[in-house]
This record gives structure tokens, sequence and C-alpha cells, in this order.
């Protein structure tokens, strides 16, 4: 298959298109930052070194006979919750928002299966746990707002196009190999390994259902495989654990002498995210298989290597 991937040079990106090309699929990457130097090398993969949220540039993919991919990933975003304060608002609106749906338009006139890739920040502080693909929307900040506004736009698209498929994919918090610095999971790692105080947001009882790279790429394979289209489906870990136990658990596995401390909450960080992967199980037939503790380790070992 011939697979066009936005954000291809982010973290989840370059882990997708790097699963994609061992699997023998051709790749497009659109990314304006620099790719993986890997994938330079690889005549499966062509690099479009280009901002989605350029419509003239999406104009011309669209009247471009040689561009023909079968499916696309919308990974691309602003993601980092932790940074978007300091963007300005209307980039962050202008990416997530308003570059989704030239995604979705590009993907409606060139029937291009579409998966979008969302967050199960959009649940925020819900009206039931496990949380559901069903369950109340409540987003709490701007990314999330952003993100879920990107799902219906796509809605929008499909229904009044009649020519797109798409699947929005809820991912829960990803860590591993070439994660984020800014992620909370790289920093407790970091913190811990050089015995510094880790400190935590509110009260570090907030619970996440953190996912490991590989079992969410394993996931996005198994819905190219089995063709799903038109579905919503929630990915996450299947534990749960509270900020605090993940930063005890990072303290032991470096066996540092860091010590934890609370710094006033995030404004829009959710209290709960317990999240119901039954769908994705039963239609993927999927599982996450990475436990928190092995993944923390391998996650450290990536970091111990530089
Ligand atoms: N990492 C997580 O924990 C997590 C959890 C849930 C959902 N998600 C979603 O997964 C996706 C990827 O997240 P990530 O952690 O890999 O983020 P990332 O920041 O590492 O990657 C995003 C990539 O998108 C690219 N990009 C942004 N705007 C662009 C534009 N206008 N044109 C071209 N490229 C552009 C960036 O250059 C970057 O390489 C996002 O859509 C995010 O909302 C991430």
């Amino acid at each position: 298959m011939k697979i066009l991937v936005t954000g291809s040079s982010g973290f989840i990106g370059t882990a997708l298109v790097k699963k994609l090309l061992k699997s023998g699929h051709k790749v497009i990457g659109m990314d304006f930052a620099p790719c993986n130097k890997d994938f330079v090398i690889d005549t499966k993969f062509q690099n479009y070194p280009y901002d989605f949220t350029d419509g003239t540039l999406i104009q011309h993919l669209i009247d471009t006979k040689d561009f023909d991919p079968d499916v696309c990933f919308h990974v691309g975003a602003i993601a980092d919750v932790t940074t978007i304060p300091k963007y300005d608002i209307m980039q962050v609106i202008r990416t997530n928002t308003f570059g989704t749906s030239l995604i979705a338009y590009l993907c409606s006139k060139k029937k291009i299966s579409m998966n979008y890739v969302s967050t199960c920040c959009i649940y925020g502080d819900t009206n039931e746990y496990p949380t559901k693909e069903s369950s109340l929307t409540n987003p709490k900040d701007l990314y999330a707002h952003t993100k879920l506004a990107g799902e219906e736009l796509i809605k929008g698209v499909a229904e009044t196009s009649h020519t797109l498929n798409y699947n929005i994919l809820r991912n829960s918090v990803t860590y591993g190999p070439d994660m984020r610095y800014s992620l909370a999971i790289y920093q407790f790692l970091s913190k811990a390994l050089k015995n510094e105080i880790i400190f935590l947001h509110g009260n570090g009882l907030h619970t996440r259902p953190y996912i490991y790279i590989d079992d969410l790429i394993e996931a996005y394979v198994k819905i190219l495989e089995k063709k799903i289209v038109n579905e919503t489906i929630n990915l996450s870990g299947s534990k749960f654990y509270t900020t605090k136990e993940v930063a005890e658990m990072c303290i032991e596995l470096t066996d540092s002498k860091s010590q934890i401390k609370y710094t006033p909450d995030r404004v829009g960080n959710h209290l709960r995210e317990e999240i119901d992967i039954s769908k994705a199980r039963n239609l993927l037939n999927w599982t996450p298989k990475i436990e928190l503790k092995e993944g923390l380790t391998k996650t450290l070992k990536w970091m111990e290597a530089g």
C-alpha cells in the first residue's frame, strides 16, 4: 500500500513510518520538521517537507495525478500540552482544526481512507469510567478542544462529500523511545537519573492509562490489515496509574534518591483518564502487551544509550 503520514517527523509519526516501511509499504511523509535520517535513504519513502495548513499545497496535491496514496494517517498536530500555552492560540487552532479539515478534504477528493490520530484528552472529566467511545466528551483545554473539533470537521467533510472513509483513533498518553522530552515520563526518568526533585502537578493522583509506543503502532497496523473504516476507537494501556505511582516507579527503576514535590495543577489537567478498550480488543483482536514497568525499563535503556 501507499500511505501518507502527516507529522512523520514527530514521536508517533516516526515510529509509524518505521513500522510501515519495515512491513514493505510505500510511505509519503508530510512534516515541515526534518525527518529521521534512515528514511532519507529508503527508496520506499518520499519526503514532503510541507505545511499541511497550506491550502495552495493541498489543492496542488489534489490536482496532481501521481499523488495517489491509498491510506492516510493524519498524525501531525501541535500536540504538546505543556508548551501549547506558549504558542499563538490561532496557530494551534489553525494546525489542529483547519489543517485537519484540509487533510480530510484532500482525502475525500482523492478517495484516500483517513485515519485521524485524536486523543483521549477529549473526554476530560467525563460521565463514565472506564470511558467508552460513546461517553461524554468534555475537553478541558485548547489542545483537547481543537482535537475534538478536528474529529467533528472530518465527520462534516464525510457527510457532505460522501467520498470520505475515516477512522478516529483516540490515543491515551503514549511513551517509549524517541518520545518528546517534555512528556511526563521522560521528565520523571531524567530527573530520577540525576537524583533531582520530581515535581508533580496538583496532588499527583491524576490517573492515566499510559500506552507503550509499540502497542499503539501495532493497533494502527491492525487497522490497516483488517481494513477498518468509519469507526471511533479508544487505544490505551489496559491499566491506569496515578502520576505519583509512575514517578515512584521511575525512582525505583533508577535506584534514585529523588524526592517528589507538588506544584499547583496545570490548567485543563483532567483528574481521571480510565479508558475502556474493549472495542479495540474485539474489532482488532489487539491487546496492549507492554506493562508500564517493562515499558519504563525499555525507555530508560534508550535514554541511557544517549
Ligand atoms: N504523544 C502522546 O502522548 C499523544 C497522546 C494522544 C494523542 N496524541 C496525538 O498523536 C499525534 C502525534 O503526537 P506526537 O506525540 O508524535 O507529537 P509530535 O509533536 O512529536 O509530532 C507532531 C509532528 O507534527 C508536525 N507538524 C505540526 N504542524 C505541522 C504542519 N502544519 N505541517 C506539517 N507538519 C506539522 C511537527 O513538526 C511534528 O513533527 C498528535 O495528533 C497528538 O494529538 C499524542
